[in-house]
């Protein structure tokens, strides 16, 4: 018995003596030849910004420990740098970081005392074990010669980067041996080896910046440095909690950026999803707040849905199997690594090696339309359709064809796949090779529906009375269910009746941050709008409360809310049914489609939105922020009446928006810049969006598609150049063929071009926007905002109207420039003098 505790007596003791000799306590900011880090111990850096330590990453966490840094501040542990990302250890107590004494550099062993990671700088004789390892407080991990005090740095983190590119730090092209430092994305989302997306600068000497595939494929650039900015990320003057330069010297060139304000904390990633993204922290929320990333869409990520898998923007997840296809590695799938794609269902008859001439059915073809074509077609000169197809089934390794300007083939991995891809972008029609079995035969699908017809007619004339009977019942339920509304006039419905209504949540309307909106119909014919919280984690009385609170709120431009269920985890809210959908929709519709929206009808849901956003903000008894204005948000009735959606969910959702802004897609543009900067956000930062949209009802397209296209400038930076010029009716919209009031178009550019000042006291209220819109208050000219206005004295494009500006300043400007602070918007009466 006793022998049984003396080596845990022994360990105990040595465990004393290892604290004894190595690091006393966690103030320690840097290592030197005679101590070592393991276990729990840490290094902080002088200034508390950052630590680094043993960190285990994964669910199954206690088995993988990397040496990381991270926020010391931040309450989520946000690794930023990791030493072993490819060779975790699995017991952070027997690991040690350490000086190796044999050459001064910084390694980790494990518990056999074998090398897992080092420094492997080659050192001189003077330096070989006098260095020391210091964690600065910028998060850069430096080792320098110790001895002689020198400050050469014989190696750093900011060089070696993982998938973290912080503030101070560069991602350099080295002029001498000819490489470039990358960022890599993570393999998975718990997974920190090294995925297949990285960041670098041209490895062939241009100033851009450049995301790869598996270090072979670029797929996005930044465009080439101008002098001032990127030349394909007009944003950049936008991310004003920023400064930055270009540095182009005889050994390297590089991009460097810092915040200004130190108490700020923000990190730039290459991430799983192949996009590079800007995140801040924003402690009020505690989380992280996506504010930018690139590519904008999923989807141009290439092959981010991996083989035979195809991506579709306006799904949610993006990634899906093509028919007949299943993922291949489910468990990779859902950490967010799709890059093993999916497999065949059924192996293809030509592959198991019968003849296709015998009489077994043939493969045969799943015609997919308005598809991104995949990646890697080759070319075959055949006059048809038909010849096309049966050289694809000719030989087995085909695996699709398309005959589009020309018959093309695929061999192999079909990639890059998108559904849904907007027509006359280089879409079309590629028909896929399935096993037979994999689609139904003409005829039995034939059969199909004459049976389902003859089934559907006799269940009618056998069972009428019956179905009358149940309907009379289900009315009568539904009466009962009415009974049970709250104070708030809502009412709540049971989970089994909205699957009922909504035929088992089959018609999806939309998708959005907080969850997807089915159709239903009610007993008694009224249509309603069904969402499904997803992510909601609060208890059943809450959830309760907070929607009652949602439930008093009504006003026209409102979407009602009718009522809502709480069964088990299912959080449903049911709303009224808004025949004629979103505005973006009617908005940004294909040239081909008929239905324009006209002028009025643009004016009028301007107005009315702003209205119901006024009612929200001043008007109700606890003041609501929406968080999410954008056209997706805006819905409209029959009549073409707005109506506002999604209002109180964000609180209702919890704080934490960084939920909702990053499953936005392309909707970045809509977010005030305050959201980057932590302050507390006021209703101001939906005036801001609420602007931004405005823009979009004048010309009809998104702004943020608006650049970079030939198009010149972003939109809003035009518009305001435009007012300037007093030309704002040339913005309008084409489609509208000059159809509209040219003193209302100025009007509603004015106003868009004041909500988006970046000084969010300069930006009117709902209630002036709606006097504003309403004719009631005159607008001045507004000045161009300061973000938009480094922005276009860049891009050639727009050089004219600020040369203009500066030269002639006419009666106009000097109204907004002698008091902009105050009077941005006077009222009939004072226009003339704003004292
Ligand atoms: C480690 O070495 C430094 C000098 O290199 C010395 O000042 C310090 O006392 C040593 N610490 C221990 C615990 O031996
Ligand atoms: C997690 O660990 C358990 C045992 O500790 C193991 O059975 C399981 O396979 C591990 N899961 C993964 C995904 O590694
Ligand atoms: C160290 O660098 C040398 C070349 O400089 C390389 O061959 C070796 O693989 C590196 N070792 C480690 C552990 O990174
Ligand atoms: C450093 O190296 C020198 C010889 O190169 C040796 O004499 C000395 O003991 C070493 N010091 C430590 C702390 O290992
Ligand atoms: C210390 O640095 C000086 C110059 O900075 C150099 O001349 C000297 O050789 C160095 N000493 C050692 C021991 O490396
Ligand atoms: C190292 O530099 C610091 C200040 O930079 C100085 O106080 C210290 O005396 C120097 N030590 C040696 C050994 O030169
Ligand atoms: C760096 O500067 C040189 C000369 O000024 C110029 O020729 C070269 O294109 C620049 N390279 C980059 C990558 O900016
Ligand atoms: C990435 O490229 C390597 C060769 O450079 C290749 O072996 C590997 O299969 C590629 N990965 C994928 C997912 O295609
Ligand atoms: C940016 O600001 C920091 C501190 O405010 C300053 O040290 C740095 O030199 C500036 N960098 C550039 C590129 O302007
Ligand atoms: C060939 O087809 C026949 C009939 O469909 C099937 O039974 C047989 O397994 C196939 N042969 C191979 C090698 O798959
Ligand atoms: C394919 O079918 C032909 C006749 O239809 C036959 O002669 C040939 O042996 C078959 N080949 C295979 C691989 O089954
Ligand atoms: C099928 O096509 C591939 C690619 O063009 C070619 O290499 C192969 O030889 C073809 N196989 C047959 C049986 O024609």
């Amino acid at each position: 018995m006793a022998s049984e505790q003396y080596p845990l007596l022994w360990l105990l003791l040595i465990s004393i003596i290892i604290s004894i000799i190595s690091l006393p306590c966690a103030s320690l900011d840097s290592i030197s030849a005679n101590q070592t880090l393991s276990g729990e111990q840490l290094l902080s850096s002088s200034g508390g910004n950052f630590v680094l330590g043993f960190l285990p990453i994964g669910t199954n966490s206690s088995q993988r420990f990397y040496i990381g840094i991270w926020y010391n501040k931040v309450s989520e542990r946000t690794p930023v740098w990791l030493a072993n990302r490819a060779k975790p250890v699995s017991n952070p107590s027997t690991s040690v970081l350490q000086i190796s004494s044999q050459d001064g550099n910084l390694v980790l062993l494990d518990q056999s005392k074998s090398l897992v990671w080092s420094t492997n700088i080659t050192t001189t004789s003077s330096t070989s074990n006098s260095t020391v390892a210091v964690l600065l407080d910028t998060g850069n991990l430096v080792l320098r010669d110790g001895t002689n005090n020198s400050s050469k740095i014989l190696w750093q983190s900011f060089d070696n980067p993982t998938h973290t590119w912080l503030p101070g730090g560069k991602l350099a092209f080295n002029k001498v041996t000819g490489k470039s430092q990358q960022l890599a994305s993570w393999k998975n989302s718990e997974d920190p080896t090294p995925g297949l997306f990285s960041l670098e600068i041209d490895p062939d000497g241009t100033s851009q910046y450049i995301i790869q595939w598996n270090n072979s494929r670029s797929y996005w650039s930044s465009g080439l440095w101008n002098g001032q900015i990127f030349n394909l990320v007009p944003e950049m003057t936008s991310n004003y909690i920023y400064n930055f330069s270009y540095v182009n010297n005889s050994q390297e060139n590089y991009f460097i950026y810092y915040v200004k304000d130190e108490n700020i904390i923000s990190r730039f990633i290459m991430d799983v999803s192949g996009q590079i993204k800007m995140l801040t922290w924003v402690p009020a929320s505690g989380s992280w707040i996506l504010f930018w990333s690139q590519p904008r869409q999923q989807c141009e990520v290439f092959a981010i849905c991996g083989p035979f898998g195809s991506c579709n923007e306006n799904a949610l997840p993006y990634c899906n199997c093509v028919k007949g296809f299943r993922q291949k590695f489910p468990e990779d799938w859902a950490l967010s690594d799709q890059s093993g794609g999916c497999e065949r269902n059924t192996p293809l008859q030509c592959n198991t090696g019968n003849n296709s001439s015998a009489n077994v059915d043939q493969d045969k073809f799943f015609e997919m339309d308005n598809v991104r074509l995949p990646d890697n077609p080759q070319a075959l000169q055949v006059g048809s359709l038909d010849e096309c197809e049966l050289a694809c089934l000719n030989n087995c390794s085909c695996t699709a064809y398309s005959y589009e300007s020309g018959c093309s083939l695929w061999f192999g991995d079909l990639l890059n796949l998108q559904e849904q891809y907007g027509s006359g972008t280089g879409g079309g029609t590629l028909y896929l090779r399935l096993a037979a079995s994999e689609l139904p035969t003409q005829k039995s699908q034939k059969n199909m529906v004459v049976g389902i017809v003859t089934g559907v007619v006799a269940a009618c004339l056998l069972c009428g009375a019956i179905v009358w009977v149940l309907v009379w019942r289900r009315r009568k339920k539904a009466l009962l269910n009415a009974s049970k509304t709250m104070e708030s006039g809502l009412m709540a419905f049971r989970y089994s009746d909205l699957q009922r209504v909504t035929k088992n949540f089959t018609q999806k309307l939309g998708e959005g941050g907080f969850g997807s909106v089915f159709k239903g119909v009610l007993p008694d014919s009224t249509a309603i709008a069904v969402k499904k919280l997803e992510g909601l984690r609060q208890g059943e009385k809450q959830f309760r409360t907070e929607v009652s609170t949602i439930g008093t709120i009504q006003h026209v431009n409102l979407v009602r809310l009718r009522g809502f269920c709480t069964e088990g985890t299912n959080r449903l809210l049911v709303y009224d049914y808004m025949p004629n959908g979103s505005l973006d929709t009617l908005l940004f519709s294909s040239k081909t489609s008929p239905k324009v929206l006209n002028w009025k009808t643009r004016y009028q849901i301007a107005l009315g939105t702003a209205r119901g956003l006024y009612y929200l903000h001043e008007k109700c008894r606890d003041c609501i922020i929406h968080c999410d204005i954008k056209p997706e948000n805006i819905l409209l009735d029959d009549s073409f009446v707005p109506k506002v959606a999604d209002f109180g969910l964000a609180k209702l959702m919890g704080r934490d928006f960084s939920r909702v802004l990053t499953t936005m897609r392309g909707t970045r543009g809509y977010l005030a810049p305050e959201w980057i900067t932590g302050v507390a956000i006021t209703a101001k930062a939906d005036v801001y969006s609420y602007g931004m949209m405005l823009f979009e009802i004048i010309s009809g397209m998104r702004n943020s598609e608006q650049v970079g296209e030939g198009r010149g400038a972003f939109f809003p930076t035009r518009a305001a150049g435009k007012l300037i010029e007093g030309d704002a009716f040339s913005l309008l919209d084409t489609k509208l063929e000059g159809d509209a009031n040219p003193e209302e178009v100025t009007r509603v550019c004015r106003v868009a071009c004041w909500c988006i000042q970046d000084d969010e006291t300069l930006r009117p209220t709902m209630g002036q926007v709606v006097q504003i819109l309403e004719g009631v208050l005159e607008v001045d000219v507004p000045p161009i905002p300061r973000s938009l206005q480094i922005l276009s004295e860049n891009p050639p494009e727009n050089i004219i109207f600020f040369s203009d500006l500066s030269s002639n300043p006419s009666s106009q400007m000097q109204t907004y420039t002698s008091d902009s602070s105050q009077n941005k918007t006077t009222s009939s009466t004072s226009s003339g003098n704003p004292s």
